[in-house]
């Protein structure tokens, strides 16, 4: 438990909704973050862990069994195991999902907790891997609204269930922090003086906002307690909400939605959209993969008026191309952070899309979502009674901070000076480091 012979003295850990970190900090007061293996693709960042599950069908004399990876491992079994198990992610955004209680996979029950717990225990395992054993106590980040929650019971309700399978991780003294609060811990580091600070965290599930009275490099000190937290917010819209979009109007009309088929009694009916929404969510597109779904489906293929869209759709079911279609999706989207226009294409015959997607498309598929964002920052704004001028210095991390219509929200409000963006993947987790040396 030591670093250069310096005691581990606090842990923060990020378990975020597409990828979580965890960082520790000894007597030098340096957040160190945990490494880990890199997507095979190079595009993961090793200072982050994919919050992904895969369950690999494993035949055996007694019928199916299932092998369990985590992380980057679990994206590369699931690759390489063609369609043949379970992948589950985004298990964040089911927190405060009362509903969700156990789910079947391959014949088993696995409540929430059974599914957080191995992605919680390989964080702390690369973590004791690399510095030792880890204090028993430990800070984790939370939005300030998980998604689905909408009362303070539901959010509480989500903090319940993540506690318990923290437990289950092996530490026992459990704090946590708004994940914006802890941002600012990182980044109060960076400012020359006093002054209030907007904080925005852009994830995969969820958009928080903080507003905090920050003194300049004072985390983990004495004098970290004067800084004051004037207000939190969120919504439950980001990254995951922004892919969906586009496979609403990239993907979707591909595989059939707005099209037409005759009805037995010779009506011509519009498709129905219900395989168009999962496919939004597209993690939950496997759960169309039975045979009463794709019967269904086959039948409106045979009376459709373009069946090779919907035989196109059939095939991304039975072939399960959920995954492969998503990272098509968010290759476009992370491309359109740096161009103006970006080529999407996918081919897995007979589903063959290719076309360029402008920038300012991307950006009216969003609007709506860009709009519940702005008037969450108008809300925290006036709740805490601060106008834009008084605002020093604006902090814009998390993956879909790169989005440029999320940064010109705060641009057109606070002014592009007044800017800055940074540690996109890795503040919270720094920060809650930090926060984890006070109390
Ligand atoms: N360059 C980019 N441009 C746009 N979006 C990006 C870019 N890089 C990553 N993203 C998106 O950022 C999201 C992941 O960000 P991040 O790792 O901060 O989320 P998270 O911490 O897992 O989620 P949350 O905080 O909501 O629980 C994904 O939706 C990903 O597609
Ligand atoms: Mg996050």
């Amino acid at each position: 438990m030591t670093i250069n012979n310096f005691p581990i003295e606090a842990v923060g850990l990020d378990f975020g909704t597409t990828n979580s970190a965890i960082a520790i900090v000894a007597r030098d007061r340096a957040p160190r973050l945990a490494q880990f293996e890199p997507g095979a693709d190079g595009g993961t960042r090793a200072e982050t862990f994919r919050s992904i599950l895969f369950f690999e069908a494993t035949e055996d004399t007694g019928g199916t069994e299932s092998a369990l990876s985590v992380g980057n491992a679990a994206i590369r079994r699931y690759l390489a195991a063609s369609g043949n198990g379970r992948l589950v992610q985004s298990l964040k955004s089911f927190l405060a999902v009362r509903s969700f209680q156990t789910t079947d996979i391959m014949g088993e029950d696995y409540s929430l907790g059974d599914l957080l717990a191995p992605i919680l225990i390989a964080l702390r395992d690369a973590a004791e891997a690399q510095f030792g054993p880890l204090p028993r106590r430990v800070v984790v980040g939370r939005p300030v609204h998980f998604s689905d929650a909408h009362t303070e019971t539901d959010d509480d309700f989500a903090l319940s269930r993540l506690d318990v399978a923290i437990r289950r991780a092996g530490w026992d003294e459990i704090v946590f922090e708004y994940e914006p609060i802890a941002a600012a811990y990182d980044y109060a580091s960076r400012i020359p003086r006093d002054e209030i600070v907007l904080i925005g965290d852009f994830g995969g599930g969820t958009s928080d906002f903080s507003l905090v009275h920050l003194r300049p490099g004072t985390a983990g000190t004495s004098r970290a307690r004067h800084h004051e937290i004037l207000g939190n917010d969120g919504v439950a819209l980001a990254g995951d909400a922004f892919d969906g979009r586009m496979m609403h109007h990239i993907v979707a009309p591909e595989l059939g939605r707005g099209t037409k088929y005759r009805s037995p009694y010779g009506r011509v009916l519009p498709m129905p959209t219900w395989p168009y929404t999962k496919l939004e969510r597209w993690h939950h597109l496997s759960m169309l993969k039975n045979r009463t779904t794709l019967y269904r489906l086959r039948e409106l293929e045979h009376d459709a008026l373009e069946p090779a869209r919907i035989a196109a759709l059939v095939h991304v079911i039975e072939s399960d191309l959920g995954y492969y279609l998503f990272r098509s999706v968010e290759a476009t989207k992370i491309d359109l952070s740096s161009e103006e226009s970006a080529k999407f294409s996918f081919a897995d015959p007979p589903v063959e899309i290719g076309r360029i997607v402008a920038r300012s498309e991307f950006e009216a598929w969003i609007t709506r979502y860009l709009g519940e964002i702005e008037r969450c920052v108008d809300r925290l704004m006036e709740a805490v009674g601060v106008r834009p001028g008084e605002i020093g210095s604006v902090f814009l991390t998390g993956g879909s901070s790169f989005v440029p219509a999320v940064r010109r929200i705060f641009a057109s409000r606070f002014g592009a000076e007044k800017i800055h963006l940074g540690n996109e993947f890795t503040s919270v987790a720094r920060g809650l480091a930090l926060r984890a040396l006070e109390d």
